[in-house]
């Protein structure tokens, strides 16, 4: 089959990347393969599972199922544009803490999905905690300690 290609310009954590891309590849294997940044993961490969969650100009997207082309322009943070190069952000330390991590899979999805519910609502309710999260499977912490640490967090980046 013939392969198609087209320039991209994208933003990702703060850095410009030009490439010529296949008008196939996903944004999931721009980020992992091309890019090696491999802290995003493929889980379903299919728009299911949330484990290839990152932001795009701000919103919750499975890369999995953006084309990298439809990324060209667009600014995206991944999991390791969340906190500095020598420290956890505070949602990372409240996962941890809070113990909602065993295999830990799905943990980047779900540090950018509580990421976006904190950047609009600082102090969430138990019901915005469940939609935001209602898009990233876990298999094997559940979900009660990680709403808990979704409060935890929320206290520690507003100063409590
Ligand atoms: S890998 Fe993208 S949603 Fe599962
Ligand atoms: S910690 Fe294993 S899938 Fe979530």
């Amino acid at each position: 089959m013939e392969e198609y290609y087209e320039p991209i310009c994208v933003e990702v954590n703060g850095v410009e990347h030009q490439r010529l891309v296949r008008t196939s590849m996903t944004l999931l294997d721009f980020i992992r393969e091309e890019l090696k940044l491999k802290g995003t993961k493929r889980g379903c490969d299919n728009g299911e599972c949330g484990a290839c969650t990152v932001l795009m100009d701000g919103e919750c997207v499975y890369s999995c199922h953006v084309l990298a082309v439809q990324a060209n322009g667009a600014k995206i943070t991944t999991i390791e544009g969340i906190a500095g190069s020598d420290e956890l952000s505070p949602i990372q330390e409240a996962l941890m803490d809070e113990g909602a991590i065993q295999c830990g899979f799905c943990t980047p999805g779900l540090v950018m999905s509580i990421k976006r519910l904190l950047n609009e609502y600082p102090d969430p309710t138990d019901s915005q905690i469940s939609y935001a999260l209602s898009g990233n499977i876990c298999r094997c912490s559940g979900y009660v300690s990680v709403a808990n640490a979704v409060k935890k967090a929320a206290a520690v980046l507003r100063g409590e």
